[in-house]
């Protein structure tokens, strides 16, 4: 039995000040009908300050189980790397999970398959939780591809990890036309995409792990959606993106 996983990617936005008050008014107003797992990804400034609030809002309320991710790391211990946070330093601040290989990193900022490969690795090493981004561009979608295209990037992004380590994992698919354009895929071919994942990972190491998998869909993720993507059987969670930085919208999200 999975259980399901919502979390929230909040990208460039919130400042620290903001994120605080942000977290405060979600912990004031939390509730969380279904009993699932819940995380929120700050950047990287406002990881420790909403860290902070969560300890001392969840030792008032001990039903307020919110954990903290991070957006993004590089898969080096230390060193001379600008700019550049390390797995270390995110244990250390209290964080529990990481995306890697998100859509706007792999387009963006040159994420290729074989860092996102590193960085799995290294999330692994330091006991740090990692949700897997992959998904396809609309060309790849129209040309009929989309399948083999994200199998190809699973078997690309987890080459040489092993499946005692990827029982830490969290797959997010997220189809690149999706994000941020209010056009979610269906609750079907969303689906079908996370079933042939399903497949992809039973292949690569057992039925067992393949079952045990959290398979997220991410992609203009809604109130008004949420409850149909979830009740497909091979979407175990959501990655917000947009309605994760509304307080009412998140809340309504995780309670579909
Ligand atoms: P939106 O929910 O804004 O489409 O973003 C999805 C996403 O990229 C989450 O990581």
């Amino acid at each position: 039995m999975r259980t399901p996983f919502i979390a929230g990617n909040w990208k460039m936005n919130l400042n620290h000040n903001v994120a605080i008050k942000f977290i405060e008014d979600i912990s004031y107003k939390f509730e969380n009908k279904n009993n699932i797992k819940i995380a929120v990804c700050p950047s990287f400034t406002s990881l420790r300050s909403v860290i902070l609030v969560l300890e001392d809002e969840s030792a008032k309320n001990a039903n307020i189980k919110i954990k903290v991710g991070a957006q993004n790391m590089y898969f080096e211990e230390s060193g001379a790397y600008t700019g550049e946070v390390s797995p270390e330093m995110l244990k250390t601040l209290g964080v529990e999970y990481v995306i890697i290989g998100h859509s706007e990193r792999r387009e963006l900022f040159g994420e290729i398959d074989e860092s996102v490969n590193k960085k799995l690795k290294a999330a692994f090493n330091h006991d740090l939780k990692p949700i897997l981004c992959v998904g396809e561009t609309l060309k790849v979608r129209e040309e009929g591809n989309a399948i083999d295209y994200i199998l190809m990037q699973i078997r690309k992004d987890l080459k040489d990890i092993s499946g005692i380590e990827i029982s830490g994992l969290t797959i997010a698919y997220e189809p690149i036309w999706a994000i941020g354009t209010g056009k979610n895929a269906t609750p079907q071919d969303a689906n079908e995409m996370c079933k042939a994942i399903r497949g992809e990972i039973s292949k690569l190491y057992s039925a067992e792990i393949a079952e045990n998998l959290i398979i997220q869909y991410g992609g203009s993720v809604k109130s008004s959606n949420a409850k149909e993507l979830m009740a497909m059987p091979d979407i175990d969670g959501a990655l917000v993106g947009g309605a994760s930085i509304k307080a009412d919208d998140f809340l309504a999200i995780i309670n579909y």
